[in-house]
């Protein structure tokens, strides 16, 4: 492996590699704009300037591959490269480049939704000079919508072309391009043909500076008032990291978190703004139906009612309960548990939930078309799930209980027949829905980004689900209500204090989640099963 001297420090890397990827890999600092480790590398933006011993000009790090030379060759006997990244002409030149990058850009941080986490100005700091030497009329553009929420803001623009290069190798939809040459160019659209893709939010998470932004958020917050929690999609089985960036427990966006084992660098746009749906009317207090709608009840009121419905309708054995793999592992796991003491799990089936076809991109990116995220985690938590929903359909009419789907239940024709053949409905749930439409009592459960537990992706990576906001009202963790009823169905206590716990009870007595503890899952999560090998 070549021997590289970068600064100070001595780095071996694989050949082939670029400077700019080891600096980074090695947490050295080297300023770049059109440098994206998932886009091809054009080295436009010239900011990651570097001084390479024995070249006679300034190299782009982004785009000088490190290779071995023959042992006679080596710099100082030894080294394959000696990169100088902080030098006096290093320095020089990165100043020269951001002054030709701002001479046209507006002086408008205090408004730019950018600022705070603005490339520009973070190398402003750094390089940037505290006058312009610019005399002329800056150029003034007005700012345009692109579609699907993304606007641009022409004169912050430094053409970089991330964005034009996303969607020419990550969807392969090549709505965005270069228009006109020179002083005049600009990102644009065909006529007639916006950006329409179900990625395209990622263009301004990638845009280096304020001139690609979501209307959806723009001039709605500053970024430094937000708190960033590092959590999980749950809105279908690809399972992407995503960090959710809320104020005052409410969520202003939703932005991707890089992890290689599963959605790479990017998030589609249904994950990014599926946080909206869950902050209209959750549901904030137990339900109970009434002869003329809804009333609201408490807890104890609501359990009595369960163990009363339970005695008056066939009792235990006749209890039957849907999991759902819109909830993360903890709950499932919780009802599988004391469905197992109750009838030996022989009453309990899956919730069905939305089925689409996967949507792959060019760029690897994947969609899954499977909706109820958690599928593959609630299966391992509750062993022979893959038993029909008809084998619910026998006995007494007794008690459902049912996991809602926030919303992604389907109500095919065997759950509506099981719907009218129990006697009596609980659904938990946090928002309400189709299912909760049909109970006879709803116990309200935290909302997606107020849960916390695990959940399995479908290539069985499993991830912390981290809460963002606080849960309203009188709503309950989810795992907690259900050890709650199976507490009051089978009349054991239950040990668990938080989600941990549970994830713990998992971690000693689920086959293939034997690796699996909170501070193994750390970021970007761990393998479980047959993967994990
Ligand atoms: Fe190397 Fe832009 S990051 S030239």
């Amino acid at each position: 492996m070549p021997l590289l001297k970068i600064d100070h420090q001595e780095l071996e890397v694989a050949a082939g590699s670029q400077v700019l990827e080891a600096a980074l890999a090695a947490g050295i600092e080297i300023p770049h704009y059109c440098y994206h480790p998932a886009l091809s590398v054009v080295g436009s933006c010239r900011m990651c300037i570097v001084e390479v011993e024995g070249m006679p000009k300034l190299q782009t790090a982004c785009s000088t591959p490190i290779g071995e030379l023959p042992a006679d060759r080596k710099v100082d006997g030894k080294y394959d490269m000696v990169v100088h990244t902080e030098s006096e002409k290093v320095v020089a030149a990165r100043k020269l480049m951001l002054e030709f990058l701002l001479l046209n850009h507006p002086l408008d941080c205090p408004v730019c939704d950018q600022a705070g986490e603005c490339f520009l100005q973070d190398y402003s700091f750094k390089y940037g000079s505290a006058h312009s030497r610019f005399i002329e009329e800056k150029r003034v553009r007005p700012a345009e919508d692109l579609g699907s929420g993304v606007a641009i803001n022409h004169d912050r623009c430094i053409m970089c072309t991330r964005c034009v290069r996303f969607t020419r190798e990550i969807t392969g939809t090549d709505e965005l391009f270069v228009m006109d040459r020179g002083y005049s160019n600009r990102i644009a659209v065909f006529d007639g043909l916006p950006l329409d893709n179900p990625l395209a939010g990622n263009v301004a998470d990638i845009c280096p500076v304020g001139a690609l932004l979501l209307k959806d958020y723009m001039h709605t917050t500053r970024v430094w008032h937000l708190s960033h929690t590092e959590s999980v999609c749950n809105e279908c089985a690809s399972g992407c990291s995503i960090t959710v960036d809320a104020r005052d427990n409410k969520i202003y966006r939703i932005i991707s978190r890089e992890n290689p084992q599963a959605n790479g660098y990017f998030i589609c746009d249904y994950g990014r703004y599926s946080f909206h749906k869950y902050a209209d009317s959750p549901l904030t207090r137990p339900l109970q139906r009434t002869k003329d709608g809804w009333e609201m009840i408490d807890w104890d009121t609501a359990y009595r009612q369960v163990l009363e419905q339970v005695q008056a309708t066939g009792g235990k054995g006749a209890v039957r309960a849907l999991a759902s793999p819109t909830f993360p592992n903890e709950p499932n796991f919780v009802l599988g548990q004391f469905m197992a003491r109750l009838s030996d799990r022989k009453n309990i089936a899956l919730l069905p939930t939305l089925k689409e076809d996967d949507q792959e991109f060019p760029g690897g990116f994947r969609i899954s078309g499977e909706k109820g995220g958690n599928l593959r985690g609630v299966q391992a938590m509750v062993p022979g799930l893959a038993a029909a929903m008809k084998s619910l359909m026998r006995g007494e009419p007794g008690v459902l209980i049912a996991l809602d789907g926030d919303g992604r239940a389907h109500l095919t024709g065997e759950l509506k027949r099981l719907l009218e053949l129990v006697a009596f409905k609980v659904v938990v749930a946090s928002m309400p829905s189709d299912l909760t439409a049909q109970a006879d009592l709803v116990l309200p459960v935290a909302t997606p980004y107020a849960r916390e537990g695990t959940m399995t992706n479908d290539k069985g990576l499993v991830q912390w689900l981290q809460p963002a906001l606080h849960p309203a009202g009188e709503v309950r963790p989810d795992w907690q209500v259900i050890a709650e009823l199976g507490q009051l169905l089978t009349g054991e206590g239950h040990l668990y204090t938080c989600a941990g716990d549970v994830t713990w009870k998992i971690n000693q007595t689920t086959p293939g989640y034997s690796q699996i503890t909170r501070f193994r899952l750390g970021r970007t999560g761990q393998l479980s099963g047959s993967e994990a090998a």
